[in-house]
């Protein structure tokens, strides 16, 4: 989709459609009213008609209009003025856009980021629009035989009362190249497994290094053997596709800064292994290569919008299949760091390819290093699909990840690494066990990745519960890349700024 934003007035817009909001008790937005006085009052007229009453999340499209620009016009309700919130400026957008969806609307422009939202800004309205925008569109059925037809809606004009500044200029840029970056997460995200292999993973990563310049490394099993990465090569040995060690590097800043590392979990498939998963539900394990997809389309986002900043992606990627040649319960492993484990369950895998993926990490000379994994279904229990579960060795980081995914609603909540729950990996025959029980499953699994990541910065992020809808929605939902990007945003402003 095309955005655009400008200084406009909604009643002299040429416009498939001109989106206003109403207020609850039919009390007019500031642009509403400006368009209702040079449209002979024609929506008061139709208000006190009793037929838009402002409810939030309702719509009314409106064909016959006289005297105005614009072919239609939605009136949206914004529900009560005063309790104007993040969510309900979130639900207007999401009713706006299903309303133009049910159109022939080839464009629209939208009146409502002038709206004062509680506790928010002008940026955030924007983000929020474009990537509100951007989801209503994506469509899941690529694979169908008979796609239905392309939605017609392509051009979207922001409207604003004042001369956008550039803070706003800028949103749009990086709220656009953030909506790329989840389209590809979760078109990888949503590809099966017989299609969306370690193989597979590693083509798109050639390509997009190709398309935007970045340097690409492929490992194969016997580089990651000569490395003596035996924990992540132990989950990949029961499949007949063969693991990949993917790297990507970006270079938009200064040649000497330090990169931040982004490590995804890249699993195709996991069935469990030997410690095989239960049938019900197990195609969305092909969603166990989220953390790899979305540090794709962080790369993606950041490469479009030409970050002055060093990112380096490390994506380890597999199947977990049982097979004779399988790891099995019981089994030590030596990791590349030299730590021993001992696998007690198969299933608990990803933590064994990115141990190794982490140890990996430190030839980058990182600043910070970042991992993305659907690690734990215990997450999932913890904080369901609202926030991802945000573990960190330092809490200006955990405080800065937090930050950035509020900015761009996909929320991070700050779990524990505290001492007291290292003993539950405990292993008599080995370094540590692969698995630390029932109690506090998250972050057990976290405290297993603690121990190859001392050297630097780090902070874990468990997308478990937060990177795919189950059910009627089923789909991958791109995230956490809003929440990388900004991060790296940030940073690069940081780092910018300070150098000047
Ligand atoms: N990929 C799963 C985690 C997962 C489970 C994500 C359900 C989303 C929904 C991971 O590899 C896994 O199987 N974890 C086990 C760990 C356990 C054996 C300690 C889990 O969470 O059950
Ligand atoms: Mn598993
Ligand atoms: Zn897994």
């Amino acid at each position: 989709m095309e955005f655009s934003i400008k200084q406009s007035s909604p009643d002299k817009q040429h416009s498939a459609c001109v989106v206003l909001g109403v207020f609850e008790g039919g009390q007019l937005s500031a642009e509403a009213q400006a368009f209702d006085l040079s449209a002979e009052l024609q929506l008061s007229r139709l208000i006190a008609r009793g037929d838009m009453t402002g409810k939030a999340g309702s719509t009314l499209m409106l064909h016959t209009l006289t005297g105005v620009s614009a072919e239609r016009v939605l009136l949206a309700g914004l529900g009560k003025a005063e309790e104007f919130n993040a969510k309900q400026y979130i639900d207007v957008l999401r009713a706006s856009f299903a309303a133009l969806g049910k159109t022939n609307c080839k464009d629209a422009a939208l009146y409502l980021s002038g709206l004062a939202v509680k506790d928010q800004d002008e940026v955030w309205k924007i983000n929020q629009l474009i990537l509100i925008a951007e989801e209503s569109v994506y469509r899941t059925d690529a694979l169908k035989s008979k796609p239905a037809d392309k939605p017609a809606l392509r051009k979207i004009l922001i409207g604003c009362a004042k001369k956008p500044g550039n803070a706003a200029q800028n949103a749009v840029i990086s709220a656009r190249a953030i909506a790329n970056g989840m389209n590809l997460a979760k078109q990888l995200g949503n590809l099966p497994g017989n299609i969306c292999t370690p193989a597979y993973l590693a083509e798109q990563a050639e390509k997009l290094a190709k398309e935007h310049k970045l340097k690409v490394t492929i490992l194969e099993e016997k580089d990651m053997e000569k490395l003596g990465m035996h924990s992540l090569l132990s989950v990949t040995r029961g499949s007949r596709e063969p693991a990949k060690l993917i790297t990507l590097e970006y270079r938009g800043g200064d040649k000497k800064q330090k990169p931040v590392v982004l490590v995804g979990k890249g699993l195709t498939f996991d069935s469990g292994g030997i410690s095989l998963k239960p049938g019900a539900d197990m195609d969305e394990m092909k969603y166990d290569m989220c953390g790899a997809a979305s540090v794709f389309g962080t790369m993606l986002a950041i490469a479009e919008m030409s970050l002055k900043l060093n990112v380096v992606a490390v994506i380890p990627s597999s199947e977990n299949m049982p097979d004779g040649a399988a790891s099995k319960p019981g089994d030590i492993v030596t990791s590349m760091a030299g730590l021993t484990i001992e696998i007690l369950n198969t299933d608990a895998e990803g933590r064994l390819i990115l141990c190794d993926a982490l140890t990996y990490a430190a030839r980058f000379e990182p600043d910070t290093v970042i991992d993305i994994a659907t690690l734990t279904g215990a997450c999932v229990i913890a904080l369901g699909g609202v926030a991802s579960g945000l573990f960190s060795n330092q809490d200006t980081l955990a405080a800065e990840l937090i930050e950035a995914g509020a900015y761009v609603n996909d929320k991070a909540w700050h779990m524990p690494l505290w001492d007291e729950y290292q003993q539950q990996l405990d292993s008599n025959f080995a370094d540590m066990q692969n698995i630390g029980g029932r109690a506090a499953g998250s972050v057990t699994a976290a405290c297993f990745l603690s121990r190859f990541t001392k050297d630097y910065r780090w902070a874990h992020l468990d997308i478990a519960g937060t990177a795919w809808k189950s059910g009627k929605e089923k789909g991958s939902t791109g995230r956490p890349v809003p929440l990388l990007t900004q991060y790296l945003i940030n940073r690069a402003n940081e780092i910018n700024i300070a150098a000047v």
